[in-house]
């Protein structure tokens, strides 16, 4: 065991910074959209399926291996066994394609928190207007990548700041206002004149809106709002303690996160059919429906620069957890200082964010497989690189380490009940394979055949 690496506090701060990396713009941006794509209510019963079968074993197996090893993701997977490796490796090209994306939309938060304390969102009167002055802002060539490379000069800041420090500070006492701010305005959004439709539509499943696609959705999501298919939860388990209870964190986790995607789900859904926004239309969903909330309440200033800034506080633990696992991989296997690392992690992601910014601006007619460039990293992560990463992880831990490490791991030595090791051992044994690879088959349309 390496001794000169930091460790986490107690129980609870392992709780925190894993629910801080896990809870961010996956459950509050990009939960609503994708879910309002899929159709709502069935999409939401498919996505919580995937959670409790794909989410919970592979979050546990990601913690063993990191907190067994000590390692970052790639060491962690080398020093369990040299042929798995490349599982660690995935963890290090996806932080850049997930970091491409996620900081933009980072960006966009910093501009309506800005918008929010000059009083501009008063502006935002109807669902056309807000859509006008959304479209207005992000093609704007220069605009979103301030804000962006913003964000991401101060995930810099936190980085360097180190482990300890930097991370579980911030992620104690802003997650719970964030929750407080998110249940107040589901109020306000449920008591909306049409609210209870949007409710229904959220809530109603309408099985005869799924495909193939709703599952893939419904599969990626779940592993992108976990943190889950690329080294983060790996990399932060690395910093857990011995007697870090690695059952309740997963499941104080899961649900922490799961709470927060339905919460988002109850604000924005019944506004977006209160006011007669689409709920299919995308990446813009959450921006262009949260001002018309804001727009009824009183003190519209304080609650909109409430909610953004604890968006961005969220965002920023999770870009935290992605730039964490660059920055010790490069640190640890280049022999670096972490300072220095930091800065050739930063210069990349910088590089993807500014491409994937103008990608839905300017340059919006550049498409490739006809995606825009900030489309591709968005669905390729989520949709394929990720839930590859989960697949690898639970064949691996499954079947290929050794038995002991997991059981360990999850019952602390024999300290804890053996329930859970049982469960997940089977799940990631066989359930977890199958039903990723069934998942990936039926959208290849394979199953076609059959029927
Ligand atoms: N889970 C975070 C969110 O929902 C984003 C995130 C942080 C992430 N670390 C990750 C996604 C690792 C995939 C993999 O906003």
């Amino acid at each position: 065991m390496k001794n000169n690496r930091d460790t986490l506090g107690g129980r609870l701060s392992a709780i925190l910074v894993a629910a801080g990396s896990a809870v961010g713009l996956g459950n509050i941006w990009r939960f609503p959209y994708i879910a309002g794509e899929n159709g709502g209510g069935a999409f939401l019963i498919i996505y919580i399926g995937c959670i409790l079968l794909l989410g919970l074993p592979v979050l546990l197996a990601e913690f063993s291996v990191g907190r067994s090893t000590h390692k970052n993701a790639v060491g962690a997977y080398r020093s369990l066994s040299k042929r798995w490796t490349f599982i660690g490796y995935n963890g290090l090209i996806a932080p850049f394609i997930v970091l491409g994306f996620y900081f933009v939309v980072s960006g966009w938060t910093l501009e309506y928190l800005v918008v929010s304390i000059t009083g501009q969102i008063a502006d935002y009167t109807s669902p056309e207007t807000n859509q006008a002055l959304f479209s207005e802002f992000t093609v704007n060539p220069w605009r979103p990548i301030a804000y962006t490379l913003v964000f991401i000069l101060i995930t810099h800041a936190v980085i360097v700041m180190g482990v300890q420090k930097g991370i579980e500070r911030s992620a104690k006492f802003l997650m719970p206002l964030l929750f407080i701010v998110l249940i107040i305005l589901a109020l306000r959004s449920m008591t909306m004149p049409d609210g209870i439709e949007g409710l229904k539509f959220f809530f109603k499943p309408d099985f005869s809106k799924v495909t193939a696609g709703t599952f893939l959705n419904a599969m990626g999501q779940a592993f992108f709002s976990l943190s889950i298919g690329l080294g983060c939860m790996v990399t932060y388990a690395s910093y857990f303690k011995p007697d870090t209870n690695l059952q309740t964190t997963a499941l104080n986790v899961i649900i922490l996160d799961l709470l927060v995607a339905v919460l988002a789900g109850m604000v924005i859904f019944p506004a977006v059919f209160s006011v007669g926004i689409e709920p299919t239309s995308g990446p813009s969903l959450v921006f262009v429906t949260l001002p018309s909330i804001f727009n009824t309440m009183s003190l519209k200033i304080l609650w909109s620069s409430a909610f953004f800034l604890l968006l961005g506080v969220a965002a920023l633990t999770s870009t935290i957890s992605l730039h964490e696992v660059l920055t010790v991989y490069i640190s640890e296997e280049w022999k670096m200082g972490r300072r220095k690392a930091a800065w050739v992690a930063t210069g990349g992601v910088t590089v993807m964010a500014c491409a994937a910014s103008l990608s839905v601006g300017v340059c919006k007619g550049w498409t490739i497989f006809g995606l825009t460039f900030f489309d591709l990293l968005d669905s390729l992560s989520a949709n394929i690189v990720l839930p590859l990463g989960g697949f690898a992880t639970s064949i691996f831990v499954g079947w290929f380490m050794n038995r002991r490490i997991l059981r360990d791991e999850i019952t602390n030595r024999g300290e804890l009940p053996s329930f859970i090791y049982k469960v997940t051992s089977i799940m990631l044994r066989y359930v977890c394979p199958v039903l990723l690879m069934a998942i990936f088959l039926y959208n290849l349309g394979l199953f076609n055949y059959l029927k």
